[in-house]
């Protein structure tokens, strides 16, 4: 093991607990031999046992992944590019990979994934999305006879938590990400996560296996949560929406695909609008399947390593594992520019008279068709929140009203625009 922190030890804990049952079922035991850790002269006592048996501590990945005596590499130590080279390493090596690294395989998975087909090595990679959901294996093996048409999935778990805590306890986005730190669903630098680029790469990864090819991260458009704030989530109570950060691919009749990540508006009554907390839920859909819901944890130590020690199994098996998805040739992506989809333009304005009319004016010659406005009653001459919620528009022509309101001289502040998905 290359790693041993929260996952690393729910997967030592879990080795542990189920010894006798995987010995059964494979016929073998899974023994650790190596541990490789930043500072190995941290006193670890959740280790002394193995320590006593034994299993070396070191802080030299190539302890690991160039011992003959290891079969199997199991990388859970984090990091985007150091954890590529000792990847790299162990499959020159001869090594299979078990890894939770979204960021890695999000962005090195073109070559990573290259290398083990060339070395006829597996990288094993089900708990790097979605953590305890084994959505990898079923989108690779359970649905590989459908053409998956939709996926809206709901993949980070500290979003989820910030924007249930923002809309269920009333709490304005810093202290909601304070409270996400306090219980340890945020990191202390929680900025992969809230900026939308955590749900990227695991998207990358989801759509990847999907269309059978290699998803460039940076193809997919990525917007964070950081500018919503709690009045947004009063208003959106009003119109019985939920806001989720949303990680959504859908195939057009053409077999192009939208890729994108960003808060979303969706129904009160939708079924992913009541997923909370740090929970993660996929929605997608099959052609032969039709719709599909899965739900479970999508952090935590034990919950992340059940699918890590699941991938130990599947190659301890010499199952040849999660085929993955990088043969293909990339599809046809569709720009967000070329997206149509309903939005909400929240506008900060002094109440003078005739401020909402010029507004509508404002979206009217934009040809934007707004199918409602709200403005709560203010004291003429104070800032007031005006609210739209539009038809379907695409996206280009709003991003060029967005544009033009903010030298317009009609608002106080920039505007904040929500998109929606029925
Ligand atoms: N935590 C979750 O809920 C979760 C869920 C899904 C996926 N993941 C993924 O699982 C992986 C591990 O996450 P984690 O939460 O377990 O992290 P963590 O608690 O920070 O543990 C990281 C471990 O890796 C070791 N390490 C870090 N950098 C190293 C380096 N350069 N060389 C050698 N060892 C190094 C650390 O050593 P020290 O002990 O000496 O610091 C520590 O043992 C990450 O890729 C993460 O994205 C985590």
């Amino acid at each position: 093991m290359i790693g041993c922190g929260t996952v690393g030890s729910g997967v030592l804990d879990l080795l542990q607990r189920r010894e006798e049952d995987l010995t059964r079922l494979l016929g073998r035991p899974i023994r650790v031999v190596r541990i490789v850790v930043r500072n190995p002269s941290k006193p670890r006592h959740h280790l002394a046992s193995l320590i006593s048996s034994g299993v070396e501590i070191s802080g030299e990945p190539r302890r690991v992944t160039r011992d003959p005596g290891v079969e199997l590499v199991v990388e859970l130590a984090g990091g985007r590019d150091e954890p590529k080279t000792w990847i790299l390493d162990a499959i020159e090596h001869g090594r299979d990979v078990v890894t939770a690294n979204k960021a890695t395989l999000a962005f090195h998975g073109a070559e990573l994934f290259a290398q083990a087909r060339a070395k006829r090595r597996c990288i094993y990679y089900e708990a790097s999305v979605a953590a305890a959901i084994p959505i990898i294996e079923m989108l690779s093996n359970g649905l590989v006879a459908n053409q998956m048409t939709s996926l809206s999935a709901i993949l980070n778990g500290t979003c989820n938590y910030i924007l249930t805590r923002m809309e269920f306890a009333n709490l304005d986005y810093s202290a909601a990400l304070a409270e996400a730190q306090a219980k340890g669903f945020a990191e202390a630098d929680p900025t992969l996560d809230v900026s939308g680029g955590d749900s990227a790469h695991k998207l990358a990864l989801l759509a990847g296996i999907v269309t059978r090819s290699h998803i460039p991260v940076e193809s997919i458009y990525t917007e964070g949560l950081e500018r919503i704030t709690r009045e947004d989530m009063e208003f959106v109570r009003q119109f019985n929406y939920s806001i989720k950060m949303l990680a959504i691919a859908k195939r057009n009749d053409q077999g192009s695909w939208e890729l994108r990540v960003h808060p979303t508006l969706i129904p009160r009554s939708e079924i992913l609008a009541q997923v909370r907390d740090e929970f993660n839920a996929v929605y997608m859909k099959g052609d032969a399947v039709g719709p599909m819901l899965i739900y479970g944890k999508g952090a935590g130590g034990l919950p992340t390593a059940s699918s890590v020690v699941a991938d130990i199994v599947r190659a301890a098996k010499g199952e040849r594992g999660t085929p993955n998805a990088h043969m293909g040739v990339t599809p046809a992506l569709v720009p967000i520019e070329r997206i149509e989809l309903r939005n909400y333009i929240r506008m900060t304005v002094l109440d003078v008279p005739g401020v909402l009319g010029r507004i509508t004016s404002f979206f009217g010659m934009r040809h934007i068709s707004i199918s409602s406005i709200h403005q709560p009653e203010a004291r003429v001459n104070q800032p007031v929140p005006v609210v739209l919620l539009t038809h379907k528009t695409s996206e280009h022509v709003v991003a060029e009203a967005l544009r033009d309101l903010e030298t317009a001289r009609l608002l106080t502040r920039a505007p904040t625009r929500i998109r929606i998905e029925e």
